[in-house]
């Protein structure tokens, strides 16, 4: 563990692959305690093997939410840090979008992350200092078509991480959001293999032609890179930063 480094009690959402699973293992490697919760059960071996405890939860369920934060405290006494990560996709045209599918993204991807907020946010208090890590997307940032619900959810993320800044500005709670763009994670796989069938092309085409056509730089990013950033925002050292977006987007956004 790095001596410059806290000890601290973290909750991270969404944790059996991709960059909840590397925020996790970089969580324990900097000597962290986390709880990392999935609906998943795979997510017990990958929390298990990295050093964190497990708890199964479908944060779809505000009550399961809220048993998630219950859990925390029940294991280690408070919660400093947040991040709120377990997301899912769904590509399909406005016209043709099924609602059951609009209210599991918005339910999973903007709701659990106001509920979980509200139901770790009286130990931040007490404890005068909390972190609270929203992984939004360059989707919070910009629109691509057929992501109505994931881009409404990610966008009302970013406003939630803003007021959440300010009403956490003088209990020193400060929220962040960051904004990845293509990470090289199972959720990015899918749609690799999807568009791939979709526009008939090879994947290598996908990700040149269409994930990375926006990037000046051109390749995917690692879920430890995003990790890193995570791991920054929870610190001690960024207790100035609050209420921003932290593109991590090879560029997209800067044109
Ligand atoms: N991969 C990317 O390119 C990319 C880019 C920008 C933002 N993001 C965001 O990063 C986050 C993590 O995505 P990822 O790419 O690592 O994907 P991933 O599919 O590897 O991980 C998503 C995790 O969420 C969990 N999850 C899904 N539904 C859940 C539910 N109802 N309850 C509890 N857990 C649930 C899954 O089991 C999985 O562990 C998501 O919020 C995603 O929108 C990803």
């Amino acid at each position: 563990m790095s001596a410059s480094v806290t000890p601290r009690v973290a909750l991270v959402t969404g944790t059996s692959s991709g960059i909840g699973e590397a925020v996790v293992r970089h969580f324990c490697r900097l000597g962290h305690q986390v709880l990392a919760v999935d609906f998943n059960p795979a997510g017990r071996e990958v929390a298990e093997e990295a050093g964190a405890s497990f708890f199964q939860a479908d944060l779809t369920d505000g009550d399961a939410c809220r048993a998630a934060v219950a859990e925390a405290i029940k294991r280690f006494g408070r919660v400093d840090v947040l991040v709120n990560n377990a997301g899912v996709q769904h590509v399909s045209p406005i016209e043709e979008f099924p609602e059951a599918k609009w209210r599991q993204i918005i339910d999973l991807m903007l709701t659990a992350p106001f509920l979980l907020s509200q139901a770790v946010w009286p130990s931040m208090r007490e404890n005068g200092w909390g972190r609270i890590v929203n992984i939004a997307s360059v989707h919070a940032q910009v629109a691509s078509p057929g992501k109505s619900a994931y881009i409404s959810a990610k966008h009302g993320m970013i406003g939630l991480t803003k007021t959440a800044a300010l009403e956490g500005g003088n209990q020193g709670i400060t929220a962040n959001a960051i904004c990845p763009a293509y990470v090289k994670t199972p959720l990015v796989d899918n749609q690799i293999a999807d568009q791939a069938k979709l526009h008939g092309m090879q994947e290598q085409e996908v990700i040149e032609q269409i994930m990375l056509k926006n990037a000046a730089v051109k390749r995917l990013i690692e879920p430890a890179e995003v990790a890193e950033l995570v791991a920054y925002l929870a610190s001690d050292s960024a207790g100035a930063v609050t209420g921003a977006s932290w593109n991590i987007d090879l560029g997209w956004t800067a044109q």
